[in-house]
């Protein structure tokens, strides 16, 4: 059920209206519903809890009360849900650095701390009538107990409420996550690409990183070296050979 909506003319583009509801299946699904709709672009729906949220490689997301769960409706300039998906992950850290966490940015768009996650992205690119939508849904562990997550993911994961002493609430956090992004947004429609992955590049603290990566075709491992112009991970092999790495898992091992 829709529990209210509200208006930022301040933003640019990201959350100028925001749209609560207390429950969903998934924000993502709700806000793709939307895009049959003329619906305005930014347009963010944030959700109390979901019933069925999802996380990359068509994971589960446990989506309890006390988390935040939105999704922004973008149209942006190219097919580039992969690449604002990965930038995204900027002002996710730095709404969470905000707040106290002093999360790193593992490679996509895992907010990591201490090697735990505690928020996640999912970017969608979406065609409706011959026009590309990107829905960019986030969560984020704010006021979660780490019980109240499944068993298998508590060990991996932790959450605002375990790591700062001060509470944030959800509309608090919300309000300065969409500025961040409305700002990040506004940068990518003015700005080239290539500039932003740098910048990602040097935020994202797997780079210089030993890793593993498991891919369809088998495992590589090697250094993070690099982000590649399309923003792929570029792994060197211990022989020197490159390798771009872009779905899969990935463990980061020292
Ligand atoms: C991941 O790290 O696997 C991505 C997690 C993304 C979760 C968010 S919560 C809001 C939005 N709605 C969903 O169903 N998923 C995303």
């Amino acid at each position: 059920m829709k529990v209210g909506e509200f208006h930022d003319a301040n933003r640019k583009v990201v959350g100028r209206t925001v749209v609560h509801h207390d429950v969903l299946e998934s924000t993502n699904e709700t806000a793709k519903e939307l895009l049959e709709a003329d619906v305005e672009e930014g347009l963010v729906v944030w959700a109390d809890r979901q019933a069925a949220g999802r996380g990359r490689h068509g994971r589960a997301w446990a989506s309890p009360l006390g988390g935040l769960y939105a999704s922004a409706i973008l149209r942006p300039k190219a097919a580039d849900a992969w690449v604002i998906g990965l930038l995204m992950g900027m002002p996710v850290i730095k709404a969470l650095r905000h707040f106290g966490v002093l999360a790193g940015l593992k490679y996509p768009n895992d907010a990591v701390y201490q090697g735990r996650k505690i928020a996640g992205i999912l970017s969608e690119g979406v065609y409706r009538h011959d026009v590309y939508h990107v829905v960019v849904g986030i969560g984020v562990n704010t006021n979660v107990d780490l019980e109240k997550l499944p068993a298998d993911v508590q060990p991996k994961a932790t959450t605002l409420k375990r790591e700062v002493n001060l509470f944030v609430a959800n509309d608090e956090f919300l309000d300065y996550l969409l500025n961040q992004m409305d700002d990040l947004y506004s940068r990518y429609r003015n700005t080239r690409t290539e500039f932003l992955l740098k910048d990602y590049r040097g935020q994202c603290t797997t780079i210089g990183k030993s890793v593993l990566a498991t891919t369809a075709t088998g495992k590589v491992t090697g250094r993070a070296y690099d982000i590649s112009p399309t923003g792929a991970l570029i792994i060197m092999e211990e022989s020197g050979r490159k390798i771009e790495f872009v779905e899969g898992g990935l463990e980061v091992l020292k």
